[in-house]
């Protein structure tokens, strides 16, 4: 069923210095997630979930430890390598959706696509099924503070989905929105995951965690079983 590693950490420490203090936020994490599985990341309130998600996303740097991303060692990269492999590789969904609120539904499905080299009607076109396939089609003009915050998430949802990511990162992606929403917003990424992308999800919610295939459970910054 599932196939390959999408991420691999061996390892993994991530210590923060603070005054005279080591702040131990990931001690040692070694796991392993596969191409289409769906994931979910919980553990109490500062036990190393955002840290952890950080170093999935290439957004920050381990202090010892190896993550591989496709098979590949991402521990040397240059910050120019880190970022191209987020935005080759990585879909990123935040909870508080992190819009460009000047700009269209549709223009900031483009965005991710400015880097690519494609050309202006292409990336529309891609934008366009994107959106379409949130359920978005007639809401393309719209600017983000005349969309519900359900239908800001799916305008985040189909720009993480735009450059084909092998990888979808969403932490706390249910946590502004309403119950209702939010059940809404999960059957679309189990959707997305039937689809067979990789998708990993941080939460906070019991209900929804427990909805993904697999929990990985964290605490004091180590596994838990
Ligand atoms: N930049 C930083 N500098 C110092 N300590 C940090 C830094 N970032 C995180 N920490 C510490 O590392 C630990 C893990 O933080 P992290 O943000 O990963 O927790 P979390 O599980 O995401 O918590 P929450 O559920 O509240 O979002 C915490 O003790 C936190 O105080
Ligand atoms: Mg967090």
């Amino acid at each position: 069923m599932s196939g390959n590693s999408v991420i691999e950490m061996v390892d993994v420490r991530r210590y923060f210095i603070v005054g005279d203090f080591v702040v131990k936020a990931l001690d040692g994490i070694t796991m392993d997630i596969r191409q289409g599985e769906f994931v979910s990341i919980m553990g109490p309130s500062g036990s190393g979930k955002s840290t952890m998600m950080n170093m999935i996303g290439c957004l920050d740097r381990p202090t010892s430890g190896i993550i591989r991303i496709d098979g590949t060692n991402t521990t040397e990269f240059s910050e120019r390598d880190l970022a191209y492999v987020r935005n080759e590789k990585i879909g990123f969904v935040f909870q508080q959706f992190n819009l460009l609120g000047k700009l269209s539904a549709l223009d900031n499905v483009m965005t991710p696509l400015l880097y690519a080299r494609i050309s202006p009607r292409e990336r529309k076109e891609i934008a366009i099924e994107a959106l379409e396939r949130v359920g978005l089609g007639e809401r393309m003009k719209h600017r983000p503070n005349e969309l519900s915050g359900g239908q800001k998430q799916r305008v985040a949802i189909a720009r993480a989905l735009v450059n084909n990511p092998s990888l979808i990162l969403a932490d706390e992606p249910t946590g502004a929105l309403d119950t209702k929403t939010g059940n809404q917003i999960m059957e679309l990424f189990e959707q997305l995951n039937a689809e067979g992308r990789t998708i990993v999800l941080v939460t906070h919610n019991r209900e929804l965690g427990m909805a993904c295939r697999r929990q990985i459970l964290i605490r004091d910054g180590r596994l838990e079983d």
